[in-house]
């Protein structure tokens, strides 16, 4: 069953690109990954079967994986165990089943930490209009997909609407603080742990994108702790590491087929890059719905449907 958006007889606190969050009370959100695609920060008016399922279940793969090593905000991504302890779900739980995940209740830092491993996306398009990043210069020469050793930390503003803008570490220390330093060390530990796994399956993480929020912990104390999704085909750049070659743009796990389709409607003057989208063929649908299953196959080593099973 294909979701396009949900309505449950919980509070809706948000319905973000992809996900549609519940309170549940103080301390506990459910996060309901739909079957919604954007891309260019557009959402599309069609769904990818199984992309809500896959996005849940490698997340909760990741938060379990990474352990005690971050505080995460996965409580469990068990539907079956998510119904019996909400029991208004009990009608919507083949609707929710696989794509729902319950949570601890964070208040998220309003950054985007993004860790860099490669140069390219919008880095890169900064890069080469002005050789900087955030404004901040670069070392010169640096080509298209070449590695940055060590990773960059390069921060994004979380717009409302339209494009997430690339911010310096000093603006966000001014926005949200001293937790900003704190942020960085976790997203660079996120991003070291994911690429490792990953490189053993022969996959790069060239960037992931990660958001954090601030949870009551166990004693009342305030702890940081790592929300929403984590290192999924939505939030970070997947390559073949076999096929990686610098000074050209990679072929990419992620959503590639859909951008290539948007890229040509838009040059097609189809298209002004912006809401609403061009309506997309089937065979676009197909095929991200089947890289989405792949991807979740290549970094887990099991078929979505066992994880679902
Ligand atoms: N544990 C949590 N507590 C509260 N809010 C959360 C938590 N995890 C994720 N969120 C928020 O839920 C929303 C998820 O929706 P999503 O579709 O991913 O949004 P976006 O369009 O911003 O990417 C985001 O706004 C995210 O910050
Ligand atoms: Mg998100």
């Amino acid at each position: 069953m294909a979701v396009a958006a949900t309505s449950l007889p919980l509070r809706q606190i948000r319905s973000g690109k992809v996900r549609d969050v519940y309170a549940l009370d103080d301390d506990t959100v459910l996060l309901v990954a739909t079957d919604r695609v954007s891309a260019f920060d557009v959402v599309m008016n069609e769904t990818i079967p199984d992309k809500g399922a896959v996005l849940t279940q490698l997340s909760a793969w990741w938060f379990e994986k990474l352990g005690t090593a971050v505080k995460h905000h996965m409580i469990t991504a068990d539907t079956a165990e998510i119904v019996a302890r909400v029991p208004e779900l009990v009608p919507y739980e083949e609707e929710l089943s696989g794509r729902t995940m319950l949570c601890r209740r964070a208040e998220v830092f309003p950054v985007e930490c993004v860790i860099r491993g490669y140069l390219s996306g919008s880095a890169w398009k900064e890069y080469s209009a002005s050789g900087t990043l955030a404004g901040e210069p670069l070392p010169t020469g640096l080509r298209e997909s070449d590695r940055f050793d060590p990773p960059l930390f390069t921060p994004a503003t979380k717009a409302a609407e339209g494009h997430d803008e690339n911010i310096t570490v000093a603006r966000m220390t001014r926005e949200i603080g001293r937790a900003a330093s704190e942020l960085e060390r976790l997203a660079r530990l996120v991003y070291e742990f994911g690429s490792e796994i990953a490189s053993e399956r022969g996959i790069i993480v060239a960037d992931t994108k990660l958001e954090f929020g601030r949870a009551r912990g166990n004693e009342g104390a305030e702890e940081i702790i790592l929300v929403d999704e984590v290192l999924t085909p939505d939030s970070s750049r997947f390559w073949p590491a076999g096929r990686y070659e610098a000074g050209r743009p990679q072929e990419s796990f992620d959503k590639q087929p859909l951008r290539d389709y948007l890229e040509a409607e838009r040059k097609a003057g189809r298209w002004t890059g912006n809401a609403p989208p061009p309506s997309l063929p089937s065979n676009v649908i197909d095929e991200m719905s089947a890289r989405y299953r792949s991807i979740f196959e290549m970094l887990t080593g099991q078929p979505l449907s066992a994880a679902l099973a």
